[in-house]
């Protein structure tokens, strides 16, 4: 059997060629980094819980009506995804003070915003990720006035879906992180949401008890971090009901 061709190798995942010209295998590793990978471990299971948690978003984000790149689910740890050019930014957006915002002004976390404030960071590691303006984006061509429009269309309706879908389940979305890339149909272009959407790139609370269930957990040492992931994925009715404590995530289909 022909090995595939590897695409690309990053801190969370693994790019490889998909069957079908203009698609992606995303492979979802163990490995967790924090403070611009400063911080590293290997975390039996999270890749597991992110392919599934990824999915489920993105699935619902594509029936509201959300474009993502999300094609289907291949088996545990991969997904096949539509290949798009990634806009070189990572699109915050924040309900709550948290993390860098939370220093940046002074403000105590969880201190509520007086409406969604939408970030952009300049996607570069060695530059550690620099919080950028849309002057500098427009300067420098990283993406056009109607791809920022399109941009924060996107971020804001993903924020409303995200935001509810997690209050359902008493979790509050304090913030989160999406990339997005442009596709092309025909003579056409346009912006979906690729990358991932999972406790990975978001700030996750539970409403009543304040306790973390995202990536801070790592971050922060303030436990076990497949736990937290599980309790998400348990509470959005993606593992069963009975999982909140294995060691090993079991799935179910
Ligand atoms: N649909 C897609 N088409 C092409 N590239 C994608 C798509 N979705 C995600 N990517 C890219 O695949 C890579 C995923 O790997 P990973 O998240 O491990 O990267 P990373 O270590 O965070 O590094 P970086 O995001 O800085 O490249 C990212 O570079 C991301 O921008
Ligand atoms: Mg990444």
């Amino acid at each position: 059997m022909a090995r595939r061709k590897k695409i690309y190798e990053g801190k969370a995942k693994i790019l490889y060629e998909g069957p079908e010209p203009g698609t992606i295998v995303q492979y979802f590793k163990d490995d967790a980094t924090a403070f611009n990978a400063e911080k590293k471990d290997v975390i039996e299971g999270k890749g597991v819980l992110n392919n599934r948690l990824s999915e489920f978003f993105m699935t619902g984000l594509n029936t509201v009506g959300v474009p993502t790149h999300f094609l289907k689910r291949l088996n545990m740890r991969e997904q096949l995804v539509r290949a798009c050019e990634i806009v070189p930014l990572e699109v915050i957006v924040r309900n709550f003070a948290a993390g860098s915002l939370a220093k940046r002004l002074g403000l105590e976390e969880g201190t509520p915003l007086p409406r969604p404030i939408v970030e952009y960071c300049y996607k570069d590691d060695k530059l550690g990720d620099p919080l950028v303006t849309e002057e500098h984006i427009a300067a420098f061509g990283w993406a056009s006035q109607q791809d920022m429009d399109d941009i924060l269309s996107l971020s804001l309706r993903v924020n409303d879906y995200l935001s509810g879908l997690m209050y359902g389940v008493g979790i509050r979305l304090v913030d989160f992180k999406i990339e997005v890339g442009r596709v092309y149909d025909g003579d056409y272009q346009r912006l979906i949401v690729a990358d991932e959407i999972s406790p990975d790139s978001m700030r996750l609370w539970d409403i009543e008890t304040g306790q973390k269930l995202d990536k801070d957990v790592f971050r922060r040492d303030l436990g076990s971090l497949t736990d937290a992931y599980t309790e998400v994925a348990r509470r959005l009715g993606v593992m069963p009901k009975q999982a909140t404590h294995v060691a090993k995530p079991k799935l179910i289909n």
